[in-house]
């Protein structure tokens, strides 16, 4: 039924529907989630980035480093999310280093937002409700929206009056993704609001879920030894032990890369998304009229026992010679077609390159197994951090430098 909403019916769902709270949040939703569809980040925009990316996860593994030499745990979601608010804060803005105020303002921030706009607001299904606020959301929203309206305001006006004195500098991908944005839709003037709205998409969309989805896979891994010590003999066949895994070794790491499509199989960063009919269509049969919201249920699809053998357990072979694109007819981890996650290039280089990275260089010691249990927010965080201890596999510090060789 989602092949034929998202396929066959792609032109007549391309909208996505008002939700009260992510509307809230979003200045009225003058966002991205609201605006045209059609903004993919191509290649080269990537390309430009690789030092930034580089060299925040060589400051992760330093950091994880320095637990592992006095022997004590740490809370590798915790990190993991710091590395990706760093990254996203300095190619959204061009920053030269990743300042750790903003840094866990954001990552506050990014939390509470995924919490509030998946948090399920009765108000807003059942109509009689409508007016009132019984589980006090609408005071939580008010509340969040001031908070990070502040933040945003001085990131924003900090990055202005640097583009200012730059002018005819390089550009940060908030340029480039506003320029995009600008040329497809030439008529329509962007307001302060649709770039805020903007910015908290890509804090949204970007942070959480990427960081996420690498807590995932590691959980995974470490719950199934065999499954880890094929990864990494797969590393050190193709990269060896003298150097760190690069995002060049990706296209020689087929089997890393099918342990992330795994762990998206399972564990989806946007567990559903939602659409809405433009006019009215039929369905599987059904008759859908139009404004109707549809929600596809990413998670399910990806668990359906019709569609997957052993749908419960972790097999990355499945995935394993498949295609580096993984939206297919059997899975929508990042939806289909034009109004799919824009994020999809950049996850496909940098998760695979963080998790080779992570167990290329440590061991990852837990007390019995991990916990897998779900947690709330919009992209599915797990329900308790993942904690271990790690010990190092090898002289890291020889090869992770930390030189700032950072080009724009
Ligand atoms: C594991 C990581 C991620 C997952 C699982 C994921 C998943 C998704 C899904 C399922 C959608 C809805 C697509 C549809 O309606 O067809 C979406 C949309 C979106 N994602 Fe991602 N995403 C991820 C990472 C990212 C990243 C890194 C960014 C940006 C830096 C991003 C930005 C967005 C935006 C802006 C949209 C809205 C696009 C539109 O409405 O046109 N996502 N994502």
């Amino acid at each position: 039924m989602a092949n034929e909403i998202l396929k066959s019916n792609e032109l007549n769902f391309l909208n996505r529907p008002t939700m009260q709270n992510v509307d809230y949040l979003t200045y009225g939703s003058a966002d991205f989630f609201s605006a045209p569809y059609g903004l993919h980040w191509n290649s080269r925009a990537l390309d430009s980035f690789v030092n930034v990316r580089t060299e925040e996860l060589r400051k992760l593994l330093v950091r994880v480093m320095k637990k592992s030499e006095v022997e004590e745990s740490v809370d590798l979601g915790e990190q993991l999310k710091e590395l990706t608010s760093s990254i996203i804060t300095r190619m959204m803005f061009r920053e030269r280093r990743s300042d750790s105020g903003i840094r866990e303002e954001v990552i506050t921030m990014v939390v509470e937002l995924n919490e509030l706009a998946g948090f399920f607001n009765v108000s807003e299904t059942f109509w009689f409700l409508r007016k009132l606020d019984l589980q006090g959301i609408k005071k939580r929203l008010k509340n969040a929206r001031e908070r990070y309206d502040v933040i945003i305001e001085r990131i924003m006006k900090e990055h202005e009056s640097r583009n200012h004195k730059d002018a005819g500098g390089a550009r940060s991908m908030l340029d480039i993704l506003l320029d995009i944005y600008e040329d497809k839709n030439s008529e329509m003037k962007l307001t302060r609001e649709n770039k805020k709205g903007f910015i908290m998409n890509i804090y949204g969309g970007g942070t959480d879920t990427s960081a996420i989805t690498v807590e995932w896979a590691l959980s995974e891994l470490i719950n199934h030894p065999e499954i880890m010590k094929k990864a990494q003999q797969e590393i050190e066949q193709a990269v060896g032990n003298r150097r760190l895994v690069e995002e060049s070794d990706l296209c020689n790491l087929s089997y890393i890369q099918a342990v992330v499509k795994e762990t998206l199989r399972l564990h989806p960063g946007g567990p559903i998304f939602v659409r809405e009919s433009n006019e009215e269509c039929a369905v599987a049969g059904y008759r859908i009229p139009a404004k109707t919201r549809v929600m596809v249920n990413v998670w399910a699809i990806g668990r359906d026992p019709n569609q997957w053998e052993d749908p419960l357990e972790f097999r990355p072979e499945r995935f394993e010679g498949s295609e580096w694109k993984i939206t297919s007819e059997k899975m929508v981890s990042f939806g289909a077609g034009r109004r799919s996650c824009p994020g999809e290039k950049m996850v496909f280089r940098f998760v695979p390159l963080v998790l080779a990275a992570v167990i290329q260089c440590f061991e990852l010691k837990v007390k019995g197994r991990v916990e897998m249990n779900e947690g709330s927010g919009s992209s599915l965080p797990r329900a308790t951090p993942l904690v271990c201890v790690p010990v190092a596999r090898m002289d890291i510090k020889s090869f992770i430098s930390l030189e700032p060789k950072v080009n724009f």
